[in-house]
């Protein structure tokens, strides 16, 4: 398996590994059509032997602004000085062989910013080893209410929280 960038003639089976890993948030084929067009050179797919078998996400956006879930983004914001990690997200017979680390290291090493996410899934601890430390504040805890009670706001690449 190999992380490649992502094309539009791979949306199909994003949207299938998505349905898999996120199967209580779905988002709709139009939110990640939207994303690959505004972020093309932060979105990856890991390629399988049967198509896609994993695929990342990113894109410039404000530190501390969440996305709401199943939305457009309508644009990106000229400030690139912070991320956001949308999704990374593998089908379960792709997991736990070093995959979503080789992803991520792809997307470290091409952006020198912090770089934020909410963790679900149960998946804090994964993402704390990778670097990313847990914020909280009343107004994160509200913005994460349609993420679910696991949700955690994480950053990557500050030296203190805020
Ligand atoms: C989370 C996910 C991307 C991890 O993928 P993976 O292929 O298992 O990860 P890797 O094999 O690259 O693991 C890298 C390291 O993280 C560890 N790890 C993996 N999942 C973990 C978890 N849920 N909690 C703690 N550590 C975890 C691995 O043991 C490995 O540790 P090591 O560096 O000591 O060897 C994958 O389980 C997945 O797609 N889940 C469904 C979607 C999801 O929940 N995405 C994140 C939501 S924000």
């Amino acid at each position: 398996m190999r992380w490649r960038a992502m094309e539009a003639g791979d949306l199909d089976g994003v949207v299938a590994v998505a349905r898999i890993a996120f199967p209580d948030h779905p988002e709709s084929r139009t939110c990640f059509e939207e994303r690959l067009a505004l972020a093309p050179g932060s979105c990856f797919v890991l390629e399988g032997e049967r198509g896609v078998a994993g695929y990342l996400i990113a894109y410039p956006w404000p530190r501390g602004a969440i996305p709401p879930l199943d939305t457009l983004l309508g644009g990106l914001p000229e400030n690139r000085d912070s991320w956001y990690l949308h999704d990374l997200a593998l089908l379960p017979e792709a997991r736990g062989g070093g995959n979503a680390r080789a992803g991520l290291a792809l997307l470290f090493g091409q952006i020198d910013a912090p770089i934020a996410l909410v963790s679900v899934n149960e998946s804090a601890a994964f993402w704390q080893a990778q670097g990313f430390v847990p914020q909280d504040s009343p107004e994160l805890r509200a913005k994460l209410s349609s993420y679910g009670p696991d949700a955690r706001y994480m950053v990557r690449g500050v030296t203190k929280p805020g």
